[in-house]
């Protein structure tokens, strides 16, 4: 039997065991997304999280997704395979810098993307995700001027799609998305010239101006999947082909490598493994641990965004 056989029943039996459930994002390793017992993108795994009533959530993502799990079921123990799993965008926000740039601005209303630390997330007034940023801000009238964190890539689409002028936003990038060069993107479309392109927002605007689709993960993979097309340019990281494959498997999906490692892939989502995943439900760690206060203060937010949709 293959050694991930032998591994995928270890994790299977511990997850009984424990009452656990596995939620796993798009961007995991295929062999993860195997295991799973939802695929989703940030905002379907939040909304999992909060309705699952077992014992254990096993969060195989990144850290922030997890805190966010936590947040909204606090009783449930939430592991991450890897604790070393952040996010360029959740760096690139320490909350010290939001709150001097709130006290810089104070009649603003916060808008920060889910891709945040839970300290970022208490100082907001409400959360979105890469689905629904642009619904999120029009929930806000339009004359209160708003100060959008962390990602310049999304701020800057989410402005154009509703003409949003009291928009100020946050200098931060996805090291994935946001090092996706238009030449590259140029030469894939000239390569496959009758494949349709699909992009994830926090990707640059040159890449979305060429794309005939923008939306979250799970949107992106909804889109292709639907759609009468037979080939497309997938500008997200390449974990989506799993469930592209599974869905479509008469189409053909095309990445485009980024500037940094000649890949499409997070380093932060590939340090969960199956052995982690494994240790983690055993152990029972890493765990996310926060305070009664921090929960109270980030569920508000993010509670405010889940009543929209
Ligand atoms: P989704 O909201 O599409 O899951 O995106 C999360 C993310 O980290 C994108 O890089
Ligand atoms: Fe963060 Fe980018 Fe990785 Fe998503 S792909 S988790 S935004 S670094």
């Amino acid at each position: 039997m293959p050694a991930t056989s032998t591994l995928a029943e270890e994790i299977l039996e511990l997850k009984r065991a424990r009452r656990a459930t596995i939620l796993v994002h798009h961007y995991q390793e295929a062999e993860i997304q195997e295991l799973a017992d939802v695929i989703g993108d940030s905002l379907e795994l939040s909304r999992k999280a909060q309705s699952f009533d077992g014992d254990v959530i096993a969060f195989c993502g990144v850290w922030f997704m997890a805190e966010t799990a936590k947040v909204l079921n606090p009783s449930k123990t939430v592991i991450v395979p890897d604790a070393e799993a952040g996010c360029s965008l959740v760096d690139s926000c320490p909350a010290d810098q939001l709150r001097a740039w709130k006290r810089r601005h104070p009649d603003h209303a916060i808008v920060s993307y889910i891709n945040t630390s839970v300290e970022v997330k208490a100082e907001s007034d409400i959360l979105c995700t890469s689905r629904n940023a642009v619904d999120v801000v029009n929930s806000i009238p339009a004359d209160k001027p708003i100060l959008f964190t962390p990602d310049i890539n999304l701020g800057n689409y989410v402005k154009r799609q509703t003409g949003r002028e009291n928009m100020k936003i946050w200098q931060g990038t996805c090291i994935v998305h946001a090092t996706f060069p238009g030449r590259r993107l140029t030469a894939a479309k000239v390569e496959h010239p009758e494949a349709f392109v699909a992009s994830h927002p926090e990707c640059p605007e040159d890449i979305l101006r060429m794309s005939d689709f923008i939306g979250s993960t799970s949107a992106i993979i909804d889109w292709c999947v639907k759609h009468q097309g037979r080939e497309f340019i997938v500008m997200t990281e390449s974990g989506v082909r799993f469930s592209l494959e599974r869905n479509s498997p008469d189409k053909s999906f095309y990445f485009v490598a980024n500037e940094h490692c000649n890949c499409s892939e997070c380093p932060y989502m590939k340090r969960n493994s199956l052995e982690k995943l494994r240790d983690s439900l055993r152990d029972l760690a890493p765990r996310v641990e926060l305070s009664q206060e921090m929960i109270d203060r980030a569920r508000l937010p993010i509670e405010r965004m889940l009543a929209l949709k």
